[in-house]
C-alpha cells in the first residue's frame, strides 16, 4: 500500500535518519529525568528487570504495529486509523484512537514543556555558578526560589514551546530532519562526557550494584504498573509519534529491525544516564529515592563541590534540554500534521493553533509548582485523590491514557488490519516472525498491559505475580 501513497508532508531522506528521528523521540526527559528517579523508588535493579520484561513483551510488538500502521497509510494517527479501516471494510470511526493519541500528545507536552524550560533555567544557572560552593540548603532553596515563581516558569516555558513549534512549522525535512542531524550528535557526545565522568570520579561501583543486582522481593504490583507505565513514556508508545514517524520512513526496510533499533538506544541511553546520575549520587552521598527533584535537587549538590562544577552542571543541563526538544517534536508533529491533512491550513498556522492549545494547558501545569499547588480539582475520583494538576497529567497521561492508547492500537493492528496486508507490509521477514508479531499484538501485549491495570487496581488474588 505505502509505495502507492504519497506522503503529504514529506519522507525521511533514508531508514537511517527515521532511526536518528525516532530514537531522538523515545530519549527524552523520560531517560535522563524519569527513570533515574523511578528506578531509585522502586527497588533499583527490580525495576529494571521488570522494565525490560515490559520492552520485551509490550514495547517491541507495538513499536512495530505503529510503524506498520504509519508506513502503510502515511497519514497522521487520526486519518491513518479511519483510512487503514476504511480500506479493510471497517467504520471510519476507528479514527477515534489516533484523536486520543493526538490529544494525549498535546496534554503530556503541556507538562514536558514546563520540566523542559525548568531544565534551560537550570542551564542558564549552572553556567553562572549559581550553584557553586552552595550547601544543600542553599541548593534547594534555589529550586523553591525558582520554581514558585510563576513568571520565570512561565518565561522558560514559552519559549521552549515556541523553539519546538519553529521546528516543527519548517517541516519534515527542512525543520526536523534538519535539526535532528545536528543535535542528535551533540547528545550522544554530551552522554559519553557524563558517562566518562561518572568512571572517572563517581561512585561507579555502587551504581552498578544498585542498578544491576535485583532484590526479588521488591517487586510488587506498584512497581509492574510504574514499569509498564515507563516503558510506554519513554519508546513514545500509544499516542501516535512513532506511528507519525513511521509515515515518513521510504523504503521497504525491515520494521522489526527498526524498532529493535529504536528500543536498543533508548535502553542503553536510560542505563547510561542511570549510571552516570546514580554514581554521581552516591559519591557524594545523595539520597537515589529523593523522587523527581533529583535531577534538579540533588545533582546540582554535587556540581557545587565539583571543580569545575559549573561547566558539568551546564554540559548536564543542556543534554537534558536538547532531549527533551527531539521529543517535544514528536509530541506536537501528529496534531500538526493532523490539523494540515483535515483543514487544509499550512504548517505554521497549524503549528500556532496547536501551540495556543498546549499553552493554555500548560499554564495551569505551571501553575501547579505554586499559585496552585495545593488546588486538588478531582478528589471525587479515587485515583486522582490528593494531586494537583500537574501530578494529573502526569499520571493521567503516562499510567492511563497511553496505556489506553497502547491497547487499542495493538487491538486495531491485530483484528482489523487482515492477514494479507501484515504480508505485504512485513515481506521483508519470514511468515514464521509474523505470525508471532501477530500472537503478540493480537493477544499477549493487550492481555498484559489488562492484568497489569488489573492487578494495579486490586481486582487480581494477591500471590498471582
Ligand atoms: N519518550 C519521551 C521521553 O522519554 C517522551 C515522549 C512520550 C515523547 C510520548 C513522545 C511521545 O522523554
Amino acid at each position: 500500500m505505502s509505495d502507492r501513497r504519497l506522503s503529504l508532508h514529506g519522507l525521511w531522506s533514508n531508514r537511517f535518519v527515521f532511526v536518528l528521528a525516532a530514537t531522538g523521540s523515545t530519549v527524552g526527559l523520560g531517560n535522563i529525568w524519569k527513570f533515574p528517579y523511578t528506578a531509585g523508588q522502586n527497588g533499583g535493579a527490580a525495576f529494571v528487570l521488570v522494565y525490560l520484561a515490559c520492552i520485551l513483551i509490550v514495547g517491541i510488538p507495538l513499536m512495530s504495529a505503529e510503524i506498520f500502521l504509519g508506513r502503510t497509510s502515511r497519514r497522521s494517527p487520526p486519518t491513518a486509523f479511519a483510512e487503514i479501516a476504511e480500506s479493510q471494510g471497517k467504520s471510519r470511526h476507528w479514527m477515534f484512537i489516533g484523536l486520543i493519541g493526538v490529544l494525549t500528545g498535546c496534554l503530556i507536552m503541556a507538562f514536558y514543556s514546563v520540566i523542559a524550560g525548568i531544565t534551560m533555567g537550570y542551564m542558564m544557572r549552572a553556567a553562572a555558578g549559581t550553584f557553586n560552593s552552595l550547601d544543600p540548603k542553599g541548593i534547594s532553596e534555589v529550586w523553591q526560589e525558582f520554581v514558585s515563581d510563576p513568571e520565570k516558569l512561565l518565561g522558560w516555558f514559552t519559549l521552549f514551546l515556541a523553539i519546538t513549534l519553529l521546528i516543527i512549522a519548517a517541516g519534515v525535512k527542512e525543520g526536523l530532519e534538519r535539526c535532528l542531524k545536528w543535535l542528535m550528535p551533540v547528545m550522544g557526545v554530551l552522554l559519553f562526557v557524563m558517562l566518562a565522568y561518572a568512571f572517572t570520579h563517581g561512585d561507579f561501583d555502587r551504581a552498578i550494584n544498585f542498578m544491576f543486582k535485583p532484590n526479588f522481593d521488591a517487586i510488587n504490583s506498584t512497581v509492574w504498573l510504574e514499569a509498564l507505565g515507563h516503558a510506554f513514556f519513554t519508546l513514545s508508545l500509544g499516542m501516535g509519534a512513532i506511528l507519525m514517524y513511521g509515515a515518513y520512513l521510504p523504503g521497504q526496510s525491515s520494521i522489526y529491525r527498526l524498532s529493535f533499533a529504536v528500543v536498543f538506544f533508548d535502553t542503553l541511553v536510560a542505563i547510561v544516564a542511570g549510571l552516570a546520575v546514580f554514581s554521581i549520587t552516591f559519591e557524594y552521598g545523595l539520597d537515589p529515592v529523593s523522587g523527581p527533584g533529583l535531577v534538579f535537587q540533588s545533582l546540582p549538590i554535587a556540581f557545587a563541590q565539583m571543580t569545575a562544577g559549573h561547566a558539568l552542571g551546564f554540559l548536564f543541563f543542556l543534554l537534558l534540554t536538547v532531549a527533551a526538544l527531539t521529543s517535544a517534536v514528536s509530541l506536537l508533529e501528529p496534531a500538526v500534521a493532523y490539523i494540515v491533512e483535515r483543514w487544509y491550513l499550512g504548517r505554521a498556522a497549524a503549528a500556532a493553533v496547536v501551540g495556543a492549545g498546549v499553552w493554555g494547558v500548560g499554564l495551569f501545569a505551571l501553575l501547579s509548582f505554586n499559585v496552585l499547588k495545593d488546588f486538588h480539582p478531582v478528589e471525587w475520583l479515587p485515583i486522582f485523590q490528593g494531586k494537583n494538576i500537574f501530578d494529573i497529567l502526569t499520571y493521567s497521561t503516562a499510567s492511563v491514557l497511553l496505556p489506553i492508547g497502547g491497547i487499542l492500537t495493538a487491538l486495531f493492528a491485530g483484528w482489523i488490519v487482515k492477514w494479507a496486508v501484515v504480508c505485504e507490509e512485513f515481506n521483508r521477514s519470514s511468515v514464521g516472525i509474523n505470525l508471532l508479531w501477530r500472537i503478540m499484538v493480537k493477544f499477549v501485549t493487550p492481555a498484559a498491559i489488562v492484568l497489569v491495570g488489573l492487578k494495579t487496581l486490586n481486582l487480581l488474588p494477591e500471590d498471582l505475580f
